[in-house]
């Protein structure tokens, strides 16, 4: 098993359910134009995403990493006219291409893009009062994962899920000796979910266009 393979499944999941769409290709071909690494999600995933958003009927979606808009395109998609997605994003120019990606998918009036250091962006909208979203993505900065789950349980209800990329590392997350900081970010959020009695949470190992990876995806409980 290789990449060679995982790469034409991939397309063929894509060619049997994932049609061919004009605003998510031009988010990719901007986003290569322009310079910015081709890190977003995979077509499937993004999928996966928007559906569990639509199995959530979710009004408010919160995005931490957007990139070039390509995954906050799949979430915001799932919207009704009067829900809202708050995409947060570090890198200045990432979020000028990820506005007129979003603006070229007609959804700039679901979509805020913040520009920050999310540890920052999130205070903001704790403070703001922003939650509960009943979907939130953590999909930024792998070493800040642990800190960002705590902001995204205190925006979150009963019921929100929570969805983390990039937690498997081609496999180092078994690693008890690593260094990596990308790493021990997945690890401590792992040693978090272990002990934490207000979360439900599962992982799945990914393989595809984007390599050996995965997703956690967890469930907000009330309190006991
Ligand atoms: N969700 C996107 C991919 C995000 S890539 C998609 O699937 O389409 C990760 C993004 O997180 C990058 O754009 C990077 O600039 C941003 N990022 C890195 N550190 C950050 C920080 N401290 N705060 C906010 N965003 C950050
Ligand atoms: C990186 C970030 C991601 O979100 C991803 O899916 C793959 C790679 C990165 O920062 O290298
Ligand atoms: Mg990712």
């Amino acid at each position: 098993m290789n990449q060679s393979i995982w790469n034409a499944v991939d397309e063929y999941i894509a060619d049997v359910m994932i049609p061919p769409d004009a605003a998510l290709e031009h988010a990719l071909a901007s986003s290569v134009a322009a310079g910015l690494p081709a890190i977003s999600v995979a077509p499937n995933q993004g999928k996966l995403l928007q559906l569990i958003a639509r199995m959530l009927n979710a009004r408010r979606i919160l995005e931490i990493g957007t990139l070039g808009g390509y995954s906050t395109i799949w979430m915001a998609r799932a919207l009704p006219t009067d829900g809202q997605l708050i995409t947060l994003e570090y890198d200045a120019h990432h979020a000028a291409v990820a506005r007129e990606n979003i603006a070229h998918a007609g959804l700039s009036a679901l979509v805020d893009v913040r520009v920050g250091r999310a540890i920052e962006t999130l205070s903001m909208l704790a403070s703001e009062q922003a939650g509960p979203f009943d979907l939130i993505f953590i999909d930024a900065d792998k070493a800040n994962i642990p800190a960002y789950f705590e902001w995204s349980l205190n925006l979150a209800r009963e019921g929100s899920v929570i969805v983390v990329d990039n937690v498997i590392r081609d496999g180092h997350v078994v690693d008890n000796d690593s260094t990596d900081a990308n790493v021990l970010g997945v690890r401590r959020l792992n040693e978090e979910l272990r002990t934490n009695r207000r979360v439900d949470a599962t992982c799945l190992q990914t393989v595809g266009s984007k390599g050996y990876d995965g997703l956690t995806i967890a469930r907000v409980m009330a309190v006991v």
